[in-house]
């Protein structure tokens, strides 16, 4: 039996990848839609999100974005050349995609910007109480997992469901047209990159953590993946949902606290 996986088929079909793999996104996938179907992107693609809410989420995501080359960085060092193919893939596209990352935080605060929050809030303001478990969770996953649950945890699902919505966004006229002519561009810059037609890097992140794990892992390995996979998208979800709590909600829960 050929325990050794290599893929042959579509980098971006399911179907490219193990049995156990395609089942564990299918498992997963109450939990991706959860992000994936946030009333978060209605209210932007459709136009009408309120200043407080687009402030929480841009500080409240802020250290995510900021971060993300950084989680990166520590599933690189669990990587030794030469031990397996899996390593040798990950440390390549690792070293790879953190300079692609370069970039993107400056992008961020140029969405934040455009969509009328001033950089400086987004550097220093209060991210709302709640909104910082994806990234404390990437933290974690990454410096203390292995390689295949930090990269599934990270690359696979974070920028997974990111592209998702990321597209739904990007594609909705309405939420262009509610942003200032000027500088729309560069506004959209972050989605447009992110937007998952554009963006292979989920599927490529799928691919190392499958050739680290081969065609046949335990059971018990892939349990461990899928608990690492939905907590990433649990946690995002809860994210969002303290966006939407507005500053009174949050003082009376402070004040009752
Ligand atoms: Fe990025």
């Amino acid at each position: 039996m050929n325990t050794h996986f290599e893929r042959t088929g579509t980098l971006t079909e399911l179907t490219s990848y193990p049995r156990w793999v395609q089942e564990l996104v299918e498992a997963c996938e109450p939990a991706r839609r959860s992000v994936r179907d946030h009333v978060m992107w209605d209210m932007m693609s459709e136009g009408h999100i309120d200043q407080a809410t687009m402030r929480n989420f841009m500080v409240g995501t802020w250290s995510l974005i900021e971060r993300f080359p950084s989680f990166m960085a520590q599933n690189l060092l669990k990587t030794q050349y030469g031990r397996s193919v899996g390593d040798n893939l990950a440390r390549r596209w690792l070293v790879r995609n953190i300079r692609v990352e370069q970039n993107h935080a400056e992008y961020w605060l140029d969405w934040a910007e455009g969509a009328g929050i001033a950089r400086d809030v987004v550097l220093n303001g209060r991210p709302p109480r709640g909104t910082q478990a994806a990234a404390e969770w990437c933290h974690e996953v990454c410096g203390n997992d292995t390689l295949a649950a930090g990269m599934a945890a990270t690359n696979y699902a974070i920028e997974g469901v990111t592209g998702e919505w990321s597209q739904k966004v990007f594609d909705s006229l309405a939420y262009a047209q509610s942003l200032p002519a000027a500088g729309r561009k560069a506004t959209l810059r972050w989605l447009q990159l992110h937007a998952a037609y554009d963006d292979t890097h989920p599927w490529e992140a799928l691919e190392i953590v499958c050739t680290l794990m081969g065609n046949h892992p335990a059971p018990e390995e892939v349990d461990h993946l899928r608990e690492c996979i939905e907590r990433s998208y649990v946690s995002l979800h809860y994210g969002l949902e303290r966006c939407l709590v507005k500053p009174y909600a949050e003082e009376v829960e402070e004040q009752a606290a």
